[in-house]
């Protein structure tokens, strides 16, 4: 195999995801926010908003995530960790080191965060699929985890959620190849925001459904542009889903583009865990393509599935990964269905005090109550530190 070679076929090996125990009905907000609930089932296709406990975060709910993969495939080859995050824990020390050290991978491991809204992830497969092009003895760990949060009231707090994607990306993978062409499209603008001294973004919410739309738009021109397939080649279509409504209108907007059948039965499978979860920012995408490969009723060996990614901001990119011989046979489907489906609603007061996340910022110590439904865990906060621990070991 040639070094750097473009016929080498690289893309993801295994692909996990892990969300925590409770969530809010949707049902239950819309009450508070005196609108009928159809606006939210019907109007933002949601059903649920995906909570984590005081003792949850990036970290742990990307080590849950990752943590099926190492014990199928061990950490041999893994030299490279990446994780992609809208919700940074610290401004310098990458998440990825605690979840380096969670995991027991190899000390001979590189590790970083990258940032870019939900658009992270993306970069960081993009990266990972370049590096083991070059290095094909290698692994790389790309890990998407967000908790998103929006204003008490605003109409965007029905669209928070949060979960985390773990992808092993080596050669010969045994999901799916990732095409090495690729659409993509960079504008700076202010459509959802955070600066460092918030907890919550700032958004303009029908603006930032605009640009999404005319973000697809540039980055399936450019996909077209560098030789990318024709629209009608696709099976499967997966959206960045910030809600599942704007994976459809994505989709109905493409096909007008494209000249193509706007038959939502092509981006139907892709929604199905979006809808029980909500908002996972960057690890969206993911949950998403997880959910077209387990949901999909037809066999998509050898089919392609076209991929849309949006980080507000804004950078998006469209590509393709091919379904490779045997998929069936490593998905993880079983597991997230458990995973999903055992899970408990909380009541409005509950889903307000666990947004109240102990936050000691004179350095003091906070104890954090046990409410991880996972074996990892954010134990305490003392004069600054994160202690974070295996509560199986
Ligand atoms: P809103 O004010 O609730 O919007 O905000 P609305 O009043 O237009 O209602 C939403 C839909 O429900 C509409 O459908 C209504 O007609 C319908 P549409 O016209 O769009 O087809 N509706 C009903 N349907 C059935 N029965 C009813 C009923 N009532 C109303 N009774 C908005 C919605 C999405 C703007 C808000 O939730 C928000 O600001 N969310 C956050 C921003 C967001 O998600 N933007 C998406 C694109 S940007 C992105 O994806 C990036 C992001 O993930 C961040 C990152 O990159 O890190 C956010």
């Amino acid at each position: 195999m040639t070094s750097g070679a473009k016929n080498v076929k690289v893309g993801i090996d295994s692909l996990s995801f892990f969300v925590p125990g409770a969530y809010l009905e949707l049902e239950a907000l819309a009450e508070r926010h005196g609108v009928n609930p159809d606006k939210f089932e019907v109007g933002l296709g949601q059903k649920k908003i995906a909570l984590t406990g005081f003792d949850e975060d990036v970290v742990t709910l990307a080590a849950e995530a990752a943590l099926p993969i190492l014990d199928a495939e061990g950490v041999e080859g893994i030299d490279t960790l990446l994780f992609a995050t809208e919700t940074g824990i610290d401004q310098s020390k990458a998440a990825g080191v605690y979840v380096h050290r969670l995991l027991n991978l190899s000390p001979n491991c590189r590790t970083v965060e990258l940032k870019q809204a939900c658009y992270s992830a993306t970069a960081a497969l993009q990266m990972a699929c370049g590096y083991v092009s070059r290095n094909p003895e290698k692994k790389v760990l790309v890990v998407a985890s967000d908790v998103s949060r929006y204003d008490l009231d605003s109409a965007a707090e029905a669209t928070q959620g949060c979960g985390a994607v773990a992808m092993l990306v080596s050669v010969s993978p045994k999901l799916l190849t990732l095409d090495p062409v690729a659409g993509c499209f960079t504008e700076d603008i202010m459509d959802f925001w955070r600066p460092n001294y918030r907890k919550t973004p700032l958004v303009d919410g029908k603006y930032s459904t605009l640009r999404y739309l005319n973000a697809l738009e540039q980055c399936w021109k450019d996909y077209q542009k560098n030789g990318g397939r024709a629209y009608g080649e696709f099976v499967q279509f997966c959206y960045h889903l910030p809600f599942s409504r704007m994976g459809e209108k994505g989709h109905r907007h493409l096909a007008k583009l494209a000249n193509g059948e706007p038959n939502l039965d092509r981006c139907k499978a892709s929604l199905v865990y979006n809808r029980e979860v909500g908002n996972c920012y960057a690890a969206s995408l993911y949950m998403g393509l997880a959910s077209a490969l387990e949901n999909t009723e037809i066999d998509l060996t050898g089919k392609p599935i076209g991929l849309y990614s949006y980080g507000s901001g804004a950078v998006a990119e469209f590509f393709a990964a091919e379904v490779q011989p045997g998929y069936g046979d490593h998905l993880l489907k079983k597991r997230h269905k458990a995973l999903l489906d055992d899970r408990k609603a909380v009541s409005y007061d509950t889903y307000l005090s666990l947004r109240a996340v102990p936050d000691p910022q004179d350095g003091s110590s906070v104890e954090m109550p046990r409410l991880a439904r996972g074996r990892y865990r954010l134990a305490k906060i003392d004069k600054h530190k994160r202690h974070y621990v295996n509560a199986s070991s």
